[in-house]
Formats: structure tokens, C-alpha cells, sequence
């Protein structure tokens, strides 16, 4: 009998031609790719498949419909997840034996997980911003009304974000959507878990020698919390002003749009006498910068990334503009194909997988800075991006790992490349 699997998810051919009559801890090495990956209580594998890789996860029928549609769902939002592609069900083995569901999930390119975080000695002060990443995404997650349940580093993956990181969820499946604004104790009893959870993973990585000395695993954690109500409140808080004072609006909204959020609706209340008044976020939006940047030059980056890039982008065309009046648009395209473009172009072949464009233009950058600081005169950016790429970036470990195409093993009929079919 030849087992019949039932996909559900967006059409891609390119999944049928997994070994899916066989239990994924057997699959054959051709189909694996080596990644990093966090523990888990599934078993979880990566495969090639097309061009891109995916997370296979094995795991019960019900949860992994309920985990792709939560997933869905929170994507939907625009909160950083792992991106669904489909349930397999209905698997059996060629004895007719039944194989559990299985979900899949599009690797997420650049990422990783804590522990490989971790392994390139984390200083304390990156090790501060790695824990500022997740009180942004469980911030995020709470807004919209996400509990989240397991909330840990080992349900997170991170992308590197300029000097900081970026924080993906990668597990939704203890998690619940609910239509209410959340209590503070649904809140609280996230927070908890994550401070445990968190003290606990460093704990474990520090009795195995992995973690940098001077950093202290249970503060680390108590950081966290701090740096989520501190985010809490800027985005949530009422805030009372005196009617007078109105300028503080937009201070308020300078001080969201430097922790990277937009405003899009605010509450305003006046008391009787009309003396004061008070103010409060009503609608937020994560991305204040990656926005602008993506409109201005299509570039698509985290956050800090393209807070940096702007940052280069706005001195050009300062530069450019020379007081005189000038069209943004023009001068960010300019900027784009003279400068960013340029370096993006000259990255050896085989540095490429290293980093992501955006992460290595802020190198750059940062390189040069380092160059013109040591020989006491600037230095033009493609002979600091030759020397970067020369030095620094050649002796990184790859965060993506290029695979050759695989040799399939299959059950089905082998369907070689998908879109000569559409
Ligand atoms: N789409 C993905 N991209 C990158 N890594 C992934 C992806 N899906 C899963 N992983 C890796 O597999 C690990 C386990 O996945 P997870 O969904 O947390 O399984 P479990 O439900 O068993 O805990 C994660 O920590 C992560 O490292
Ligand atoms: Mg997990």
C-alpha cells in the first residue's frame, strides 16, 4: 500500500517529494540540512526543500493545526514569527503503520538560537540587549493579545540587528489569542515564566562552561523584566500634562518612535477644570525606522539595522542637499544604488551566506569608523568595505548555511522543479 499523505497549506509541490511513509527521526541524511537548532520536545529536522529550507516538526494532528494557525494568525499581526507553510496528516509507513502530523515551517534565514548566540562569547552589554530583543517580542505578543504560555529562549530564535538582535517567535503552540485587552496578572504570569525559564536556560548554559564569566545568569533574567514594564509603560501608560504643555505630545512620540514604534492612534482626556490633561498610546506599530527604510529604498531590515542605515542614508543626503531644498526620494534612491548597492555587490561569492545585507553595510560602517579612527583620516567606503570583508567578515562562521540541492529520496512521483508546472 502506498500511504497517501494530506497537505494543507498554500500549493507548493516541492513538499511532496519528502519521504513522508517514514518517521522523521529515520529520513536519510541527502534530505537533511545541518542547522543549529534549540531543544525541543518534538523532533524537529530541517530539509531542502525547493529553494528554501523548512522545519519539519512531528508532533500531534491537533497541534499542529493549531499551531500553523496561530502562527497565521500572528503573522497576520505583524508580529516577528517563523513563517507556516503546511500540516502534513494522514501519513502512514509502507506497512500501513500511521505516522504522527507533522507541521512545516519556512527556516528562518540568518537565525539563531540562543545557545549559538551564546557561543560566541556574549559581553555583557550585548548580553543585555539579547534580553531587551525578547522583552520587545513578548511586549509585542502581549499587545495584541497573545498569552503566550511557554515563554522561553529555547521558543525564540534570534537574527542579528546591527549591534543588537532581533527576536522571533518560533513556538506558538501553548499560546492563546484572546479578544481582550490581557489582565495584568495574564501578563504577570507570562513575565514569570519567562524570567524562569530564562535564569534556568543560563543556568544550564553556564554549568556547561558557555557562558561568559561576568555574566550572572538570574540578573540577566531580572533584566528582562525590567526592560519589558519599562517598554510596557512608554506604550501603554496614561501620562498627565498640563493643557499648557501640549509640546509633550510629541515628545511622547519621540521617545516611542526612539524605542522603534509608531504611533497611530493616541487617547486624550481632559479633567473638569481643563487644566490638565492626559495622554495615553492607543494604537502602536513595532518598525518606526524598517518602515521608513523600506519606503525610501526597498531595503528590507530589522529595526536597529536600518535605524543605522537611515542614520548614513540622512548624512548623504545632507551632504547631497547642502542646505539647499531637496527631494528625499530622489536623494534615498541615490544614496541606494551610489553607496548601499555598491558594498552589496562587492561581497565575495563566498562570504555571502555569512550575513545578511543589511547586518553587513552596518559593519561597514562600522569598520570604517574603526579605520578612519586609527589612521586619524577618513576612509572612502569601498576600500573600508575590501577591508572588511578582507579582516572581518571572512573569519565569521556562516549564519546560513548554503546547501547544494539534495538527492530525494521519495514515495511519490518526483516532480524536479515546480514552477515549470505553473
Ligand atoms: N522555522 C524555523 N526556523 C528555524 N529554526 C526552527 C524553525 N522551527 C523550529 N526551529 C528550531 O527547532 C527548535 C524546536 O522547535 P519548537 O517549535 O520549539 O519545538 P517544540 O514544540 O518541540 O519545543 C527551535 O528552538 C528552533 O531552534
Ligand atoms: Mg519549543
Amino acid at each position: 500500500m502506498t500511504a497517501q499523505p494530506t497537505f494543507t497549506g498554500p500549493v507548493r509541490t516541492d513538499i511532496l517529494t519528502l519521504p513522508w511513509n517514514t518517521p522523521l527521526e529515520e529520513w536519510p541524511e541527502e534530505v537533511l540540512v545541518a542547522l543549529p537548532r534549540g531543544i525541543s520536545r518534538h523532533i524537529v529536522r530541517f530539509v531542502q526543500m525547493g529553494e528554501d529550507i523548512a522545519a519539519v516538526k512531528e508532533t500531534t494532528l491537533e497541534m499542529a493545526n493549531r499551531e500553523f494557525e496561530m502562527l497565521r494568525q500572528l503573522r497576520q499581526r505583524d508580529v516577528p514569527t517563523v513563517k507556516p507553510i503546511a500540516v502534513v496528516t494522514d501519513r502512514l509507513d509502507d506497512s500501513g503503520e500511521e505516522l504522527p502530523a507533522a507541521l512545516v515551517t519556512k527556516h528562518l534565514r540568518f537565525s539563531m538560537p540562543y545557545r549559538a548566540v551564546f557561543s560566541q562569547t556574549l559581553r555583557p552589554d550585548t548580553a543585555t540587549r539579547f534580553v531587551d530583543a525578547m522583552a520587545v517580542l513578548l511586549v509585542r505578543l502581549h499587545l495584541i493579545g497573545f498569552i503566550w504560555g511557554d515563554v522561553s529562549l529555547s521558543n525564540v530564535l534570534f537574527r542579528r540587528d546591527a549591534g543588537s538582535f532581533a527576536a522571533y517567535l518560533v513556538d506558538a503552540e501553548t499560546g492563546e489569542l484572546i479578544d481582550n485587552e490581557l489582565s495584568p496578572g495574564q501578563r504577570a504570569n507570562d513575565i514569570e515564566v519567562a524570567r524562569i525559564n530564562i535564569a534556568g536556560e543560563l543556568l544550564d548554559l553556564q554549568a556547561g562552561g558557555r557562558l561568559d564569566a561576568s555574566i550572572d545568569p538570574v540578573d540577566l533574567a531580572n533584566k528582562f523584566v525590567t526592560s519589558y514594564e519599562n517598554l510596557w509603560s512608554e506604550l501603554t501608560e496614561w501620562e498627565t500634562i498640563e493643557s499648557t504643555e501640549t509640546w509633550r505630545i510629541a515628545e511622547r512620540v519621540e521617545r516611542l518612535n526612539a524605542m522603534g514604534f509608531d504611533l497611530g492612534e493616541i487617547s486624550l482626556k481632559t479633567d473638569t477644570p481643563g487644566s490638565t490633561v492626559r495622554i495615553k498610546p492607543k494604537v502602536v506599530d513595532a518598525g518606526h525606522h524598517a518602515r521608513r527604510l523600506l519606503r525610501l529604498t526597498g531595503v528590507d531590515a530589522e529595526e536597529n539595522q536600518a535605524r543605522r542605515l537611515l542614520n548614513a542614508m540622512d548624512e548623504y543626503i545632507a551632504r547631497k542637499a547642502a542646505g539647499k531644498a531637496f527631494n528625499e526620494e530622489r536623494l534615498a534612491h541615490e544614496w541606494l544604488i551610489s553607496e548601499f548597492d555598491p558594498v552589496i555587490e562587492s561581497v565575495p561569492g563566498e562570504l555571502r551566506g555569512k550575513l545578511d545585507p543589511p547586518q553587513i553595510f552596518h559593519e561597514v560602517l562600522e569598520h570604517k569608523w574603526y579605520l578612519a579612527k586609527a589612521r586619524g583620516a577618513d576612509v572612502a567606503l569601498p576600500e573600508a568595505a575590501a577591508l572588511y570583508f578582507a579582516d572581518v567578515l571572512q573569519h565569521r562562521r556562516d549564519e546560513e548555511v548554503i546547501v547544494s540541492p539534495p538527492t530525494v529520496t521519495i514515495s511519490l512521483p518526483v516532480i524536479k522543479d515546480w514552477r515549470d508546472l505553473v
